[in-house]
């Protein structure tokens, strides 16, 4: 019997609450001019105080599940991607969400990747459908980056932005759905993008939390030039391995993290703009929650029909990156 996989039902959340360029102006010393022309970032959403992650996690899933007509009993598992968990290590962000669902019959776990986390649970969700291990996954993204900043530190606190994306996965007979990907990682560029104190390596003291080693710290330079070496690779080994060509790709949905990495992997894989689905502006990157946004929106725009190909390709946090060929079967 073969079994394929589909993306069933998608939603997703973006908190009220808009932060723009000008707002920051008021905040830390930098300029919209600094902010849109080294990052494409206008303006970005932050959670509110009832809101964290699970919150924004449960609201995507609720759509995504509605659109995709299944119950909370439907549901056999939840992987969902996040660096910004409700509480720093136990328990799992994806338990409060099972629980907020009423999900009775489910396994749950967070993975954590950076913001390439949504493409590991995609391929991870896929491989438990595809098995036949399960019916119905749903994979979340999610982040309240806004709770991991230092707002007085302007070379981090532009550029990140709240929002929950979710997708349900489910089993079908019709071909398409993941055709080929690559997961990668180098941990030997973990200290670009850290969190240095509150695990097990650095606990928290008050020494640490008087020096700011609780909220994240990068290297922005590193990180944009390992992106950008990283994105095109990425996507030319995925392509490679399904026998696809870049000009075969209908819609590309990269992670929205600066728009100078989006168009310089667009370039050196000669994808036209059009093609390149793109909403850094309006929400900043918020980490694992970007793609699964991005795709909602592409497909309310209409950007995806049956059979569109789609490829989506990450980088983040561990170093990270990930990247998914996927058939669209509607
Ligand atoms: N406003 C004004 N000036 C600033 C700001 C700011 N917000 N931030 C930094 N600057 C200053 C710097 O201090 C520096 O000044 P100096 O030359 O006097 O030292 C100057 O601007 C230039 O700084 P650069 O770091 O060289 O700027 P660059 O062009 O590299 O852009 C940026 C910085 C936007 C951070 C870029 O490096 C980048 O996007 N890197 C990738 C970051 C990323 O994608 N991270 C997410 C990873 S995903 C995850 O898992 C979380």
């Amino acid at each position: 019997m073969s079994r394929f996989v589909r993306i069933a039902g998608w939603g997703k959340c973006l908190p009220s609450q808009i932060l723009s360029n000008y707002d920051l102006e008021k905040m830390v010393e930098t300029s919209d001019e600094w902010i849109r022309t080294r990052s494409g970032i206008s303006e970005r959403r932050i959670v509110s105080e009832e809101e964290s992650t699970s919150t924004i996690a449960t609201a995507a899933a609720q759509e995504a599940m509605e659109r995709a007509g299944i119950l909370p009993s439907d549901l056999d598992l939840i992987v969902l991607a996040t660096l910004s968990p409700d509480y720093p290590c136990l328990p799992a962000t994806a338990s409060l969400v099972q629980h907020a669902l009423g999900a009775p019959n489910c396994g749950a776990f967070d993975l954590v990747a950076g913001c390439s986390g949504f493409v590991y649970g995609l391929v991870t969700g896929s491989q438990f459908v595809q098995s036949g291990a399960c019916r119905n996954v749903l994979v979340i993204g999610a982040e309240a980056m806004s709770r991991l900043l230092d707002w007085k530190d302007r070379a981090t606190c532009v550029l990140f932005g709240d929002a929950a994306g979710a997708v349900v996965l489910s089993a079908t007979d019709q071909e398409g759905g993941l055709l080929s990907f690559v997961l990668g990682s180098d941990g030997g560029g973990a200290q670009h993008l850290v969190i240095p104190a509150g695990g097990s390596r650095t606990p928290a003291t008050h020494e640490t939390v008087e020096h700011g080693l609780h909220y994240l710290k990068m290297n922005g330079r590193e990180v944009f030039k390992f992106a950008s070496r990283i994105l095109p690779r990425a996507l030319n080994e995925t392509l490679e391995k399904a026998g696809v060509k870049a000009e075969e790709v209908d819609l590309l949905i990269p992670h929205q993290a600066n728009i100078r990495i989006i168009n310089s992997a667009r370039e050196s894989l000669e994808i036209p703009e059009e093609a390149v689905y793109v909403n850094v502006d309006r929400y900043g990157n918020t980490s694992a929650a970007s793609i699964p946004v991005a795709l909602c929106e592409a497909i309310d725009e209409g950007k995806i029909r049956p059979g569109s190909l789609l490829a989506m390709v990450a980088f983040g946090a561990g170093l990270t990156w990930g990247s998914a060929l996927w058939r669209w079967q509607g």
